[in-house]
């Protein structure tokens, strides 16, 4: 499928399913040598990580736990920024090595505010790891330690990421045709 149409936008195929594969695989090597011995607990953004997080764990070959989020902070095809509490976050993260899954850092604002929400935690330590990033539109200072791939400032929807409820099915990544 290399057009799709979602709610009243159209999507075309940007990146294919094997390129998000191998740019994952690369994560996970990072992970894999970054990570032995230390038993990271991976958070997992809600809803749009949960295709990010099972890809890549399934590549990890260290000992490590997974544990979900969700926050929100999105509408539409524009980010608001606006972040609210962490929902459903009970874990105990004190002295723990903590990796954040997203699916995609756009502003930086939501990453930024889960960050200051954890730290609060007192985790021995905290790095990111995301699907997709946008650098220009990134306005955060915060380095995104761990970036499958690099887009450009456009929207696309796939491997988990969606325009209002669709398209995260949708093996690799599309991108919204202006119309
Ligand atoms: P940020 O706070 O601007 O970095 O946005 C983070 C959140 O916005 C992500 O976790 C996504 O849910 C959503 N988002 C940002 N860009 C896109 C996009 O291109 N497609 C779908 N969702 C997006």
């Amino acid at each position: 499928m290399s057009r799709v149409h979602l709610h009243d936008l159209d999507f075309e195929l940007f990146i294919p399913e094997a390129e998000v594969n191998e740019a994952v695989a690369r994560v996970a090597a990072e992970l894999n040598v970054k990570y032995v011995g230390k038993r990271p607990l991976f958070v997992g953004v809600l809803n749009g990580s949960f295709f990010f997080a099972a890809e890549l764990l399934k590549r990890l070959t260290i000992e490590c736990e997974i544990t979900f989020v969700k926050v929100a902070s999105y509408h539409g095809t524009s980010s608001t920024g606006k972040v609210t509490d962490l929902i459903g976050f009970n874990e105990r993260i004190e002295g723990r090595d903590v990796v954040i899954l997203e699916d995609i850092v756009d502003t930086g604002n939501t990453i930024v505010h889960i960050l200051d929400l954890l730290r609060d935690r007192h985790p021995a330590s905290m790095s990111i790891a995301t699907l997709l990033f946008k650098p220009d539109a990134y306005k955060q200072q915060v380095t995104i330690d761990h970036v499958a791939i690099r887009i450009p400032n456009d929207f696309v929807v796939g491997s988990g990421l969606d325009h209002n409820g669709l398209g995260r099915n949708l093996p690799g990544i599309y991108r919204i045709i202006p119309n």
